[in-house]
């Protein structure tokens, strides 16, 4: 089974952006996993289209955009112009879910949603076959480097089942709160995506953090 790893640049540092996604290239990402805050949704602030932009200059890795934004219909397209491959945005954030994910991939890129913690996965029952990829928030959205909140796994578990059942190729992110310590219990209930932003990050070699949280799956 492959598991995808997605660091989070919310913990990486912009001032070295160039070296640090070399870094996490080098050890082995797959997404390169971008959080763009408006705080509103969120109580925070992060980067537009602009910056994604120019760190498009930098990786040809897959850009896992998650848009922490209300009203994200109104910046999709821009995203998308900047080099956004899979746009993930929140059930919250909208009315019409369905319909943004079908715009989503009409043009050309990956449609996700997210839920929060108060979200049951059952929200996500009539848009399933419309996702490509589904994300389950493991921390209340807005900062890294929070804790895990237990209750994620099982909905990890209640996704992996919904998925499996209705649409087996969208793939499973989970986001908040993972490093060594849960990353085998997160790809067990069913996580094939895995965000990491802190314990990556926050680590003095970020390659080789990369690579021991691999060779740890595969042991
Ligand atoms: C939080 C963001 C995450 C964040 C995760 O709202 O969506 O992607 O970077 O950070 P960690 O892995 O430190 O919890
Ligand atoms: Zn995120």
């Amino acid at each position: 089974m492959s598991v995808l790893f997605a660091p989070s640049l919310l913990s990486a540092d912009f001032a070295r952006i160039a070296e640090q996604v070399r870094e996490v290239e080098a050890g082995g990402a797959d997404y390169l996993h971008l959080d763009v805050m408006d705080g509103r949704f969120v109580p925070n602030l992060t980067w537009g289209p602009k910056i994604i932009g120019d760190l498009r200059k930098l990786s040809t890795r897959v850009f896992d955009c998650h848009l922490m934004i209300v009203e994200p219909e109104r910046y999709v397209d821009d995203f998308r112009k900047a080099g956004a491959d899979i746009i993930t945005f929140h059930y919250e954030a909208t009315p019409h879910a369905q319909r943004l994910l079908s715009h989503i991939r009409s043009l050309g890129a990956k449609a996700g949603i997210s839920i929060c913690p108060q979200t049951p996965v059952a929200m996500l029952q009539d848009l399933v076959e419309d996702c490509d990829l589904i994300l389950v928030m493991s921390v209340n959205p807005g900062f890294g480097g929070q804790r895990f909140i237990p209750r994620a796994m099982e909905k990890l578990r209640e996704a992996r089942a919904l998925i499996d059942a209705r649409n087996p190729a969208c793939v499973l992110e989970v986001d908040g709160g993972v490093g060594t310590e849960n990353l085998r219990a997160v790809v067990d209930a069913g996580a094939r995506a895995i965000v990491m932003g802190s314990s990556v990050f926050g680590t003095p070699d970020p390659a080789a953090t990369l690579r021991g949280m691999r060779a740890m799956l595969a042991g």
